[in-house]
């Protein structure tokens, strides 16, 4: 197994986080869809995977995943990006039949613990305005809403949350 495939954090429940790689794209790119969220694809996510950005690309895999075939082997990813001192969190996923099990926070805690590590002073988000199932996640990690884009998304068209957390030694 490569370095970069082994896990970086085992949980007591048999799922562990682990860096993305490129094999994880097509299931990456299958939880994207399935999600709703808006559509970056195969390419997006490969190209980012080159960048200085990629420790900030996460899976969690399944306890499944040590079985020989199995039709899928992660249950969520999430991508951010540090620039200008803050954490950009660009999209969290959690395939559907494990929703509701704290993957979300799970995962979320992780890249906010790196992002702190990294020294970031804050990190911040946008979410569709509708969206309560990430909204509530968001708020139960502490990110409060600092702004509203008026239209910002289209198909459909919707305004966008802004929402922060501080994350320096002061926050
Ligand atoms: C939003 C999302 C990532 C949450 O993932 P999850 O693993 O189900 O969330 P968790 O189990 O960690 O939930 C943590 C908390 O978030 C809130 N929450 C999560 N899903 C919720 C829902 N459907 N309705 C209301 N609150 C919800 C709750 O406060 C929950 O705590 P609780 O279960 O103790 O009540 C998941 O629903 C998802 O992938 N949605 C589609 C993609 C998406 O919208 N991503 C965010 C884009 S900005």
């Amino acid at each position: 197994m490569a370095i970069t495939e082994q896990a970086l954090e085992k949980l007591a429940n048999g799922f562990s986080i682990a860096r993305m790689t490129e094999h994880d794209l097509l299931e990456v790119v299958e939880i994207e869809e399935e999600s709703g969220l808006s559509r970056w694809g195969w390419a997006a996510y490969y190209a980012e995977l080159q960048g200085s950005n990629r420790d900030l690309m996460l899976v969690m895999r399944t306890p499944e995943s040590k079985a020989p075939r199995v039709s899928h082997t992660l249950a969520a990813y999430i991508v951010a990006r540090v620039g200008a001192d803050e954490l950009h969190i660009n999209n969290v996923a959690v395939r559907n039949r494990y929703r509701r099990q704290g993957i979300g926070l799970t995962l979320l805690g992780r890249i906010l613990e790196e992002g702190k590590r990294r020294g970031v002073a804050a990190a911040f988000l946008e979410l569709r305005a509708g969206n309560t199932a990430a909204l509530s996640l968001y708020e139960k990690c502490g990110f409060r809403l600092t702004a509203r884009r008026k239209n910002y998304y289209s198909e459909p068209t919707e305004d966008a949350l802004v929402m922060t957390i501080q994350l320096g030694r002061n926050a």
